[in-house]
């Protein structure tokens, strides 16, 4: 069957490549993107055939909502709009809880007010609830998050999203909304945002800057290919049962420094340091400086993923080791979206055209 799909947040790392895969699926494809520092368009200047739009709208502004649901008529909502990094949310609150909370809130409503009848819900349709493992707050050594693990969040970003969560919850249960919530460890892969850590080591790698570890890098995640995130959500739009929550993981934990050490090695054989200018005769492990410890720093994450894998037959198909092969290999051969991107060029498109929608935007 054609389907029709919104996606909130296409604009940045995960939604981008959301969109590709989507378009690949043949679906019609509707991005609602407010355009944050975090969106990047270049990341969708490659497209190609399919049926695509661009929105620049708010998640928090509930008339530009209504009017997009209404006209667009999506039966799938994919919501990833969102403030996503924890070093911002510890610098500026304010912005998490407005969009992550409130902007999730003004979806989940409009689609109850337009996708319910009597209090009960219409067909097909699906709202997937992109959350993260970060609701469930740090693990020791042993354990791993499942569905159950009660939420204890330590930043205001894992806060704002499980008060996100809640609310999706809330949606389903009171109103019979086809919500579905997955909760997804560390993404990693093209297209994502020089301020997340493998972007940001692969980047200062190549350009020969400090590569900032935080404490001693002892800190575990467990890292999941993007490609293999897209996989997983579209499983759960198509096969998930609403009012399910699915935890999406890639069960490759790894410390930060040797997710870092194993980064210096990947692009030493991609770009000999000898051959790097930028290098001035150093090694790359030695650009590695630990620096501070970030407030409040979960431990470990650890995703048990084996509901996902049994109810939807979902399993990542990357490793590690073979992701951030391609990882490095796209920033490599990307010189030009990376320059711009750490520049801040990135925006000037952005800003020029969208000036007035932007100063609307910032006005709320
Ligand atoms: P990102 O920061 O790269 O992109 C977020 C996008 O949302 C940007 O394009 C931004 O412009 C847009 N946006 C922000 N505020 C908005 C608003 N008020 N209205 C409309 N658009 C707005 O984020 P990402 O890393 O791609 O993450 C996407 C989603 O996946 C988030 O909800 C995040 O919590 C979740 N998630 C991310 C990861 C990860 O490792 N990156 C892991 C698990 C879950
Ligand atoms: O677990 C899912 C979450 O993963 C998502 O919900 C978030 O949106 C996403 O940003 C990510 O959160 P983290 O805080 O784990 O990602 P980040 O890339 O910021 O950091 C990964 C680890 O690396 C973390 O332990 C902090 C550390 N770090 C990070 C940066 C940016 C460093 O040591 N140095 C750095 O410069």
């Amino acid at each position: 069957m054609a389907r029709r799909a919104l996606v909130s947040g296409g604009a940045g790392f995960i939604g981008s490549n959301l969109v590709k895969f989507l378009l690949a699926h043949g679906v019609s494809v509707c991005n609602v993107d407010a355009l944050t520092y975090a969106a990047n368009l270049d990341s969708l200047a490659d497209l190609g055939a399919g049926d695509y739009t661009f929105v620049l709208a708010d998640i928090r502004d509930r008339d530009a909502m209504r009017e997009l649901l209404e006209q667009f008529d999506p039966d799938l909502v994919f919501h990833l709009a969102a403030e996503s990094h924890v070093d911002r949310s510890i610098e500026g609150p304010a912005v998490f809880v407005t969009t992550n909370v409130l902007g999730t809130f003004t979806l989940l409503d409009v689609a109850r007010e337009l996708w319910t009848a009597n209090g009960r819900a219409v067909d097909s349709r699906r709202f997937v609830h992109v959350s993260t493992d970060e609701v469930y707050g740090s693990l020791g050594d042993d354990g791993l998050f499942t569905e159950t693990t009660r939420y204890d969040p330590s930043s205001p970003y894992a806060a704002s999203k499980a008060g996100a969560d809640h609310l999706a919850h809330a949606y389903f249960r009171t109103y019979g909304l086809p919500v579905i919530v997955t909760n997804c460890s560390n993404n990693y892969g093209p297209r994502q945002f020089p301020e997340k850590l493998i972007p940001l080591m692969i980047t200062r790698a190549l350009s020969g800057e400090p590569m900032p570890v935080y404490g001693a890098g002892n800190n575990v995640r467990d890292w999941l290919y993007v490609d293999d995130h897209c996989e997983a959500l579209w499983a759960a739009a198509e096969r998930g049962t609403p009012g399910r929550d699915y935890n999406i993981g890639g069960n490759q934990e790894r410390r930060n420094i040797d997710v870092v050490r194993a980064i210096c090695a990947e692009v030493e054989r991609a770009r000999p340091a000898r051959t790097n200018e930028a290098l001035a005769g150093k090694q790359y492990e030695e650009l590695i400086t630990f620096v501070d410890d970030r407030p409040g720093h979960d431990f470990r994450y650890a995703i048990d993923a084996s509901r996902i894998a049994r109810e939807l037959s979902w399993e990542p198909s990357e490793t590690f080791e073979s992701g951030l092969e391609k990882t490095v290999r796209w920033y490599l051969e990307n010189a030009r979206w990376v320059e711009r991107a750490t520049s801040g060029e990135y925006r000037d498109w952005i800003d020029k055209n969208y000036a007035e929608r932007l100063e609307a935007r910032d006005a709320r």
